[in-house]
């Protein structure tokens, strides 16, 4: 036997047992007559003792121990005299008989702590190590135990796992498809899934009734930290259904995650549409962990000679509360950069401090009055001692930019409190997005989402205009500023979704060219369905505190797609084109 016990789990009642363990070599110190080596596994790490005066042979065996080499360790549990209380086998060490090398190591690239001094691209080229690490695994085995729940919660309402392939046609998520080429038709290839989307409607045209799966996505897109281009979702669909029987569902499912792992009983989600959204927070995934919501300004601000105002489309802005005095002139200065850095690209930060001794300093005294300026801080719910920050200009931009400004100031400011968690829905989004630069519609969700049912009538004859107005029966779930999850109603009826198909700008025959198969199987009695999706790896990270999903992720890509381990993507030979025929597609392009 490798092992008796783990390395984790003896305690100060197994004194006097004889046991073997087995582990890597964290470290190890000498101190002459004695020689104290930790050992670690999966489950913690445990000392082990070697007394030169009792066994001289295998103290300098265990002298010549390596970190990270692989040994198997027998010997007797003992209190120890100096007991370390931080860790849980700290009240004993093992006092060794008996010493196997299982394996040598090299020296590892960097240390395999908790508090590690590997460089992210050093710790990517050596995952294993980096897999190592104690809160690398707890992450991953967080993961299991996650998807563990949403299995056993999914069956208790009568929900079924099913796979859908990954080699497929391409289902627009909004991202670009990897494809694969096929060697048995020459020139063709397969989309990797961007969701299973198409295929758990076909599972609800085929009467599967609720279905889920686990499930691989594909996306190619830019990187960020909660963006891989392989990534898992919870992926589920329901027949006859209405919005609130999903989201119910999922809120329950959402709730025992949270129980089940974390302990943590969360309250009824609240519910903002998403024009509430964007007018309250500026955005539509609002961290509702602090307040700051937004106040309009036009009707107080304008006609007042102050031309910026004036001129804008907007003029926005929040209360930070007690922040009056302590806020220094150089401070609103250093804020006033940080908005105009390119990547948030505001033209400058109007503030107006109430000081405590009841003064007003604000870059927009010249303009308004002291009153003025109180009465507008007053409107917003400020008070005496208060800071309130406002930008102008064209609406979507503000409130992106007064967006940024929040959250930034909820960081400051530390107004988040770790372990909070403020999940919310976000409803009644709307169907189609214009976009300026391509001069067409795109879907906000996706293409098979459905109008609201009193929309429908202005869908199928309203003008252009009419178009930017229609409301879907779509949702997201938020938490903590973090979209968890996206989901809709579908259209199941196929004379609409050609409709739609339509508006998005696809042709007859491109839409029967890629559609084609949904849309044939909607003739043959689809139900009413509708269901959601969870971004898995970002569940993961959310509730543990983190904005990086790459920590869930066993195996993840860097910012620029590549899996360092394994040096992926590669070049490939020139047979293995010639066989799938990629030459012949070049010479095509060519012609
Ligand atoms: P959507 O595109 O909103 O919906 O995706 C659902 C959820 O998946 C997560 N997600 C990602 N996570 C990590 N990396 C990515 N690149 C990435 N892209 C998305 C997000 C998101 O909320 N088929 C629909 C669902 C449906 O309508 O039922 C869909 O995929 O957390």
């Amino acid at each position: 036997m490798y092992r008796t016990k783990n390395c984790g789990e003896l305690r100060i009642s197994d004194v006097g047992q004889q046991v073997t363990l087995s582990g890597w070599i964290q470290k190890s110190r000498d101190l002459g007559g004695l020689t104290f080596t930790d050992v670690r596994d999966r489950y913690g790490i445990t000392q082990l003792v070697f007394n030169m005066d009792e066994n001289q042979v295998l103290c300098e065996k265990a002298r010549k121990l390596g970190r990270e080499f692989v040994i198997q360790a027998s010997g007797i549990v003992r209190e120890r005299s100096s007991k370390n209380a931080s860790r849980p086998t700290g009240d004993i060490e093992i006092e060794v008989t008996e010493l196997n090398i299982l394996n040598e190591s090299k020296v590892p690239p960097f240390t395999i702590e908790d508090e590690t001094d590997g460089g992210d691209d050093i710790r990517m080229n050596y995952r294993y190590l980096d897999l190592r690490r104690n809160p690398v695994q707890q992450n991953i085995i967080f993961r299991s135990k996650l998807a563990l729940e949403t299995r056993k919660y999914l069956d208790s309402q009568g929900f079924i796992e099913v796979e859908t392939p990954f080699l497929i046609k391409s289902t627009p998520e909004g991202a670009r498809d990897f494809v694969v080429p096929s060697r048995l038709n020459p020139g063709q290839f397969y989309a990797l899934p961007q969701s299973p989307q198409t295929f758990k409607q076909i599972l609800m045209v085929a009467g599967l009734d609720k279905y889920f799966q686990i499930v691989k996505c594909f996306r190619d897109e830019d990187l960020r930290a909660d963006r891989q281009p392989e990534f898992t979702q919870i992926d589920c669909e329901m027949s006859f259904v209405h919005i609130e029987d999903i989201l119910n569902t999922f809120e329950g499912l959402t709730k025992h995650l949270f129980k089940n792992t974390l302990g943590t009983d969360l309250p009824d989600f609240p519910r903002m549409s998403y024009d509430e959204a964007l007018q309250k927070y500026g955005s539509d995934k609002p961290d509702l962990r602090f307040g700051m919501p937004f106040y309009e300004l036009n009707d107080k601000a304008k006609g007042k000679d102050f031309s910026i105002f004036d001129q804008a489309e907007l003029i926005v802005g929040f209360v930070a509360e007690g922040i009056a005095e302590s806020y220094s002139n150089s401070n609103m200065k250093e804020l006033t950069e940080w908005v105009q850095r390119p990547q948030i690209g505001a033209k400058g930060l109007v503030y107006v401090k109430w000081m405590e001794d009841d003064t007003i300093k604000s870059t927009i005294g010249k303009f308004y009055d002291d009153d003025t300026l109180k009465s507008w801080i007053s409107a917003m719910g400020g008070k005496k001692g208060d800071v309130v920050f406002i930008l102008s200009g064209e609406t979507d931009r503000t409130r992106k930019q007064l967006s940024e400004l929040r959250l930034e100031m909820g960081r400051r400011l530390n107004l988040i409190q770790p372990g909070d968690f403020k999940p919310l829905w976000v409803i009644d989004f709307p169907l189609l997005e214009w976009d300026e630069d391509s001069q067409r519609f795109h879907a906000m969700h996706h293409p098979f989402t459905s109008p609201k049912k009193e929309d429908i009538p202005r869908m199928l004859n309203g003008d252009h205009e009419t178009m930017k107005s229609l409301r879907a029966d779509a949702y997201d779930l938020v938490i903590n500023g973090a979209e968890i999850g996206g989901g809709s109603i579908r259209i199941h009826d196929r004379a609409l979704q050609s409709k739609n198909f339509d508006l998005l700008g696809f042709s007859k025959e491109e839409a029967e060219y890629q559609f084609g198969f949904l849309m044939g199987a909607f003739e043959y009695g689809a139900p009413p369905h509708g269901g959601i999706a969870f971004g898995f790896d970002r569940l993961c990270a959310v509730m543990n505190g983190q904005s990086s999903i790459r920590d869930f992720i066993a195996f993840p890509k860097n910012n620029q797609g590549r899996d360092m381990m394994i040096d992926a993507p590669s070049l490939i030979h020139e047979h293995q084109l010639a066989e799938c025929r990629i030459a012949l597609v070049k010479d095509l392009d060519k012609k």
